[in-house]
Order: C-alpha cells, then structure tokens, then sequence
C-alpha cells in the first residue's frame, strides 16, 4: 500500500505531490480551521463529535463547510483506506482558500479542502506509568480559543516553552485561572473531586474532556466544572492533560515541583482504565 496518501480538493495523491496557491489565505492569514480524529483499528473515535466541532468552529469563522457530514465521513474512511497502520490521527481542515491579499473575506472564493493522516501515537507505556512534566505560564492567546483554528501560533509558542523547559505540556492561567494546555485540556483532583474549568470561549471543547467528564459521571467519581484557580492547580493532588492523541495523562511534576506524591494519582490510574475500556468498547461495537 503506498505511504502518506492525502486528500486534496477533490483529489487523493502522495503528501509529496500536494500544492496549494501560495495565496491561500490559511497560509497569508491563517484563515481556516481544522480537525484531528483519532482512529483505532482503522475505525474513527466519536467521528460525529468532531464533525459538529468542525461546524461550530466554521460558523465562528463565517465560512460555510464545504462538505455534508455524509461526505466527510466517506473521505476518512477513504483515507484510512489508502494509509498504512492500524491505528491513526486523521487531520482535515479548511481554509477560506486562494484569493488576492485583502484582510476582508473575498466576495467569491473556493475554500481548501486537505486530509491527510498520521500514525497515530499515543503516550509510551512510561509516560502512563510515570507520569510527565509540565511547566506554567500566562495564556497569552486571543479571546476565541473555543475555535479550533489554524492561526496557532499562541499554541506554538506556549508549546516551545515547554520544550525548551523539557517538559510536555504548558499549563495556562488567564487572570489568575487556569484555562487549558497548548494543546491540550486540563483537570485537577483535589479531595478526592475532579475539577476543571467550563466551555467558554477560553479554551477547545475537548472531545475528550467530554468523554472525561461522561466516564466520571458514569462512574461515580466526584466531579465538578467550575472556574479552577492558580493556587487550585498548583496545591492539586493530580493533575492530568487530554486529548484525542494523549488521552489522559498524568502531570507528575509542575514547574519542577512534584504533583501529590511525585506519581500517577489513584484517581487518574481509575480514569485511565476506563478510558481504555471504554475505548475497546465503542471499537468492538464499531467493527
Ligand atoms: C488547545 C487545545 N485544547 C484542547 C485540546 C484537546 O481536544 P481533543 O480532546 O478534542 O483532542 C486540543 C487538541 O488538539 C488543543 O489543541
């Protein structure tokens, strides 16, 4: 099977043959939004999710979605179809497309449609037994983080810190609050109840904080969405991050100081489990 086929306006072709119009304004201004679907055993995870977030970040954007939800769905089955690897991270996106350089939306313009998919690679063994470090620092994105936009550079930049630090992931406070990570979401445990902040404009709807939040109800773990402080976060007896391509993940040290006991708390090791399950579960049911 060839390697790295990708979906471009119409057309599937090799990564390498992919071009757009340098014009294309995800490119001048970062105009478009994008997707991630994690796939296991070549099956989409919460596909309709995904879908729906794919509407709302594009109705935030005043960018009608080029593509029936019949149609999308069709594409990534194709292009799991055509990639190697059981187990893969679909990304999708669309940009407002090729138009001369003006920063107000063209009056006529076809909008960008690339798919391509990666390996998928979730956390290695020792990151889930061990747990990961992360820094902090001040969220200094804009005011929309609710869309899932291409312009990322916010996310960029508060990710090379963490890099820099040698840690995985940034944690971030606006005002005094914690908002998410630089691409992730984040939960405490604090007395034993689960915290994190609510939707708002401040931060991604997590597909995977959803389904968080959905285990945790499901199970009767104690949990709450409310506004969590710095002080909260930083006093909390486990910390983790989520996403569709980390899952959930224990934040061991913050800033260099250790989380709880320095280990993957009780109630991360629980969530974790049934995150899992519940994985092969809906996979079982999908195959
Ligand atoms: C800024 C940000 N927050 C949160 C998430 C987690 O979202 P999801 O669980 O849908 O992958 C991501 C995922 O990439 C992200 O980039």
């Amino acid at each position: 099977m060839a390697a790295d086929i990708v979906y471009l306006n119409g057309e599937f072709m090799p990564l390498a043959e992919a071009r757009i119009p340098v014009l294309d304004r995800g490119f001048i201004f970062g105009d478009g939004v994008y997707e991630v679907v994690p796939v296991y055993s070549r099956h989409p995870f919460r596909l309709g999710e995904h879908l729906r977030r794919l509407q709302y970040s594009l109705d935030a954007i005043r960018l009608s979605n080029p593509l029936r939800d019949e149609e999308w769905t069709k594409l990534i089955s194709e292009i799991i179809a055509r990639n190697s690897g059981d187990d893969q991270a679909v990304y999708f996106q669309v940009t407002r497309g090729a138009a001369p350089r003006a920063h107000e939306f063209p009056a006529v313009v076809k909008p960008t449609v690339f798919m391509m998919s990666n390996a998928m690679k979730t956390p290695p063994r020792e990151q889930v037994e061990q747990g990961v470090a992360c820094i902090t620092a001040s969220d200094l994105r804009w005011l929309k983080c609710d869309i899932k936009s291409v312009s990322l550079l916010g996310n960029c930049l508060a990710k090379q810190l963490a890099v820099d630090a040698g840690a995985v992931e940034v944690v971030m406070f606006r005002d005094g609050y914690l908002t998410e990570a630089s691409a992730s979401n984040v939960f405490v445990v604090r007395d034993g109840v689960l915290l994190t902040p609510p939707k708002n404009h401040l931060i991604l709807p997590g597909i995977t904080y959803d389904v968080v939040l959905e285990l945790a109800a499901a199970n009767k773990i104690p949990c709450a969405v409310r506004e969590v402080s710095e002080q909260e976060v930083k006093t909390a007896q486990e910390i983790w991050v989520t996403s569709s391509t980390k899952e959930v993940l224990a934040v061991t040290t913050l800033d260099g100081r250790a989380v709880g006991s320095g280990k993957p708390g009780a109630v991360f090791r629980r969530m974790h489990a049934l995150y899992q399950e519940f994985k092969q579960t809906v996979m079982r049911r999908a195959a």
